[in-house]
Order: structure tokens, then sequence, then C-alpha cells
């Protein structure tokens, strides 16, 4: 079929909304832009400003989602369904501004060059932007998309954030409604698909000199809570071979893990939070908590470095005369993106005139949520030095616009896959 023009118009906005919805952030360097926060809500204004001025209907669902419809062309009939493309607008503390943001920029791009040439296709585009994908707030991650996908649990709605503020009350505060979440829920049998475009957030894009990347999968990731309990004391006056500290415990802990991670092909830990207790200069710590991060590329071999972390924190909590407990408080399953999508994708690409590079991806994603109600597929767009979650993190606007094209394909000759 005959490609869809992305006009220098389109293209200007696409690169020039990166820094404007960067803007909408906390204080403090690079984007901060949480789940039901005033900079939530701000964003959801400019968004779908952009949104209905491509000519989309927009609402905001229950859970803080965002999504505006390019409809079906009217003759398609009245059943038509719908392909959902986007992304997350929520951010970790201090991160880019292309991580979630370019997926949903990219959408709206691609639906401005469709309104362009006055193309309506024959199912909906649904331009989803999810309220929260990285659990920043309040440890949970994907909020947004399980809420689309119709599993999210209740019982999430009663976790607090460091404030101390529940989920259900910070929701109510911002308009949502989290006693209607099931609203949220798209029925797989109006779904066709899923597509995503996200920046790469690793090296292998740029060190082969390629602006995309066909993803073919997603890691496993869960989340744990570690607590060590020692002996607080007098900084001055406990010997040093009589202490029993959480804190000295809790590093040799943090090593430990560190050292089996890096013993093992494909498993990456994290740990990314600690806090001690009583917090004090001059106060042995008596309790520290820490979080720990751990990815594999499946669930055999994320949960063998698990039990291998667990045995070596053991040892150390023994060696240090320490108690030590641990509890999982998040797991996203990873999965594959699905046949027909990859293959689709892969052709928008070669139509490109590129190279079909797949690559695994270790960090989460929507998809993962959305896979439970419809086909997903994804592309990558290369990021410099690949640097994410971070300020610095940087895409060229020629990639994007190389992204938006093969997005447009993909959408343009787009025919429903069947499941597998
Ligand atoms: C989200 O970006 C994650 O992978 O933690
Ligand atoms: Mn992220
Ligand atoms: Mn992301």
């Amino acid at each position: 079929m005959r490609p869809v023009e992305l006009s220098e118009r389109v293209i200007r906005a696409l690169v020039g909304r990166h820094e404007e919805l960067a803007r909408i952030s906390e204080p403090g360097p690079g984007v901060t832009r949480l789940f039901a926060t005033s900079e939530h809500l701000q964003a959801i204004e400019l968004l779908r400003d952009w949104m209905q001025t491509a000519g989309m209907t927009t609402r905001v669902d229950a859970a803080g989602n965002l999504v505006g419809r390019w409809a079906a062309d009217p003759a398609a009939g009245g059943n038509a369904k719908a392909i959902l493309i986007g992304s997350h607008h929520d951010t970790v503390r201090q991160g880019g501004r292309y991580d979630g943001a370019m997926g949903v920029l990219l959408a709206i791009a691609c639906v401005e060059a469709l309104a362009a040439a006055g193309r309506r296709l024959d199912f909906h585009v649904d331009v989803v932007c999810f309220s929260d994908e990285e659990g920043t707030r309040y440890g949970t991650s994907l909020i947004g998309s399980r809420a689309i996908a119709g599993v999210l649990e209740e019982a999430v709605l009663d976790w607090k954030d460091a404030g101390g503020v529940r989920m259900r009350d910070a929701m109510s505060r911002a308009g949502f409604a989290p006693e209607r979440l099931a609203t949220c829920a798209y029925r797989p049998a109006e779904t066709l698909g899923y597509v995503e475009a996200h920046i790469e957030q690793g090296p292998v894009l740029e060190q082969e000199n390629l602006p995309v990347g066909l993803v073919t999968g997603i890691a496993v990731g869960s989340r744990y809570r570690f607590t060590v309990e020692g002996v607080p004391g007098h900084a001055g006056t406990v010997p040093m071979a009589q202490r029993r500290d959480a804190l000295t415990a809790a590093a040799a802990m943090v090593l430990a893990c560190e050292h089996v991670a890096r013993e093992r092909a494909e498993v990456v830990a994290t740990v990314g939070r600690l806090e001690v207790s009583p917090g004090a200069t001059n106060v042995i710590p008596g309790a520290v908590t820490f979080t720990l991060d751990l990815r594999a590329p499946d669930e055999p071999r994320q949960s063998a470095a698990l039990e291998a972390m667990v045995i070596a924190v053991e040892r150390v909590a023994r060696e240090r005369m320490v108690a030590v407990r641990h509890e999982a408080y998040y797991r996203a399953d990873g999965c594959e993106m699905d046949t027909a999508m990859r293959a689709a994708l892969a052709r928008a690409i070669e139509a490109e005139g590129l190279p079909v590079r797949e690559l695994f991806s270790g960090a989460g994603h929507d998809a993962l949520a959305l896979r439970h109600i419809a086909p997903v597929g994804m592309l990558f767009v290369r990021c410099r030095d690949g640097i994410s979650h971070h300020p610095d993190e940087h895409a060229e606007p020629a990639d994007m616009v190389t992204a938006a094209r093969v997005l447009l394909r993909f959408l343009a000759d787009f025919a429903p896959p069947t499941r597998a």
C-alpha cells in the first residue's frame, strides 16, 4: 500500500514535544513525573490537547490512562476493532525525556500523518498514554497498562507511597475513579493488538549503527524487600568486635547479591534503595531494609539466582549475628512478542530499507500487561551511549523519524494477526 508521508510540520512537532513534555516535572535534574500527581494531570492536559488537535476523540479512564481514538473508516462498519499504540507518561526519579514519552509522541505523530493524508483505517487506532509503568511512586509497576488489560488486583489500591498516601486516595484526589477500575479494561474481542516504540535503553543499536530494532521478548523481573535486624548502640562505646551492625551486614549482603549476578550470564541484580534505622551519625544502625530488583531471561534462571542470593545473604547474617528476612512485593513474568506482530514489524522495517536487528529487552514495558488481552509487538529506537533512567538519555530526531515511518507502514499494512 502507498506509504503515508510524514510532513516537516509533524516531524518538528514530534521533536519539540519531547522538550515540552519534559518540562512537566518535579523540580530537580532530569524528569520526575509520577503517578496521580499534579505533574501527571498537567501531562494529561498537554497530551490531550495534541491528541485532539490531531483529530482524535479523547478520554481519561478510571486509572488515569489517557486514550485518544483515531476512529476507523466508517466503511469498516459499526463493529470496528482497535489497535492500541503508545507507551507510558510516567518516569523514574530524575529520569530522561524519551523513556515512555517517545512511544506516546510517535503514536500521536502517526495519527497526525494519517489525518494529513486523509486516511482512515479499517480499525480504530487508539493512542494510549499509560498512567504508570515504572512503579516509582508505589513500587508496583504497570498500574495503567494492567488496568487496561483487566489484570490489576484491587489489593494494590491499598498500597501506600513513601508519604503514607494510599493509592486509592491519590487516585481519587487526582479525579480518577479507583472504585471503577474494572471499567478500564479492553475486551480481547475488540483488541487487535498492541504496538509500542521505545528507546532501547542499551548500547546495541548504536554499536551496530542501526536506527531501530525489533524486540523479541521481555525479561522476567521481580522486586524483593530485605529486612536486616541487628542491635543499635552507642557509636563511641560499643567495641568493634561486639557490634551487630545492620548496615555493615546489609553492605556485605548487597555485595553478595552482586557477586551471584556477576557469575551468571544474563542475570542482572540491582539494589536501588536502602533505609537505615535509626539513621543517626552516632548510633550503630539497628535495622536496614533494602530492595532488590532481579531480572533474567526466563523463570528458571531468575529463581535459581534468587535462591543463590538468599543462601549468600543468610550466610552473611550468620557471620555477622544479625537476622534477615525477605519478601517479594512485585513480579512481572517475562513474555515473548507475538509472532505475527513481529513479522509485520519486520516487514515494515525492511520496507524502510533497513536490516531487522532482533533484540531482547532487559527492561520492563507495558506490553507485559497488554499481552493478556492482545498480541503485542515492540520496536526499539537507538539510544545515545545506551544511557537511560538518567537525565542524559537521548534519541536522535532522525531515528525517531525512522521509527515513525516504520510504525506508519505497520499501521497502514496491518492485517489482524491470529493469536498463538
Ligand atoms: C522499567 O523501565 C523497568 O524496567 O524497570
Ligand atoms: Mn523506564
Ligand atoms: Mn519505559
